[in-house]
């Protein structure tokens, strides 16, 4: 998607963020795997969520329950990246899903033959895919 610009928005808005705005609206659930860049979350992904925050008021994110998920090679997991990126969520009215943050970190250790293979952290997640599966439940936003 290119960069965010008022001007291109609305009636004009570029086909691929229309798809992906139609495609938001038409899930129960997000789930965003991120990496951290410098503590926060990568420029792509800011811009992709300041695509899907418009039109103001009416943004398919509003009321969408969402789950993140965050790895990185530092033990720290880009645990700064979920911080940052709740601010994002809480502005466009998302709904982060109530769980202990999925923070995957020590990457590099964990992949072998570019199999992820960490049963503690596959587990950790899937047990937080489950709270997003309930939440998607309570609150079907879909309409497909
Ligand atoms: C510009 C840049 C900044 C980064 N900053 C951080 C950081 O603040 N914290 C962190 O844990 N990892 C940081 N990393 C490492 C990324 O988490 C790592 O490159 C990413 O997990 C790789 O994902 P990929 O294999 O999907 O490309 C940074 C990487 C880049 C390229």
């Amino acid at each position: 998607m290119p960069l965010y610009n008022e001007d291109h928005d609305g009636l004009a808005a570029p086909e691929q963020v229309t798809a992906f705005r139609r495609s938001i609206i038409e899930s129960d659930g997000i789930v965003i795997v991120m990496p951290e860049y410098n503590h926060g979350i990568p420029g792509v992904l800011k811009n992709a969520l300041d695509w899907a925050s418009r039109p103001f008021g009416k943004s398919s994110l509003t009321g969408k329950p969402v789950l993140a998920i965050s790895i990185s090679p530092a033990f720290t997991g880009g645990v700064r990246a979920q911080a940052q990126l709740n601010e994002t969520l809480l502005a466009i009215q998302a709904v982060p899903v109530p769980a202990p943050q999925v923070v995957i970190g020590s990457i590099a250790s964990k992949i072998e033959d570019g199999l992820f293979v960490d049963e503690p952290s596959a587990n950790f997640a899937l047990g937080a895919i489950d709270r997003l599966l309930d939440r998607c439940r309570v609150m079907p936003t879909a309409y497909v």
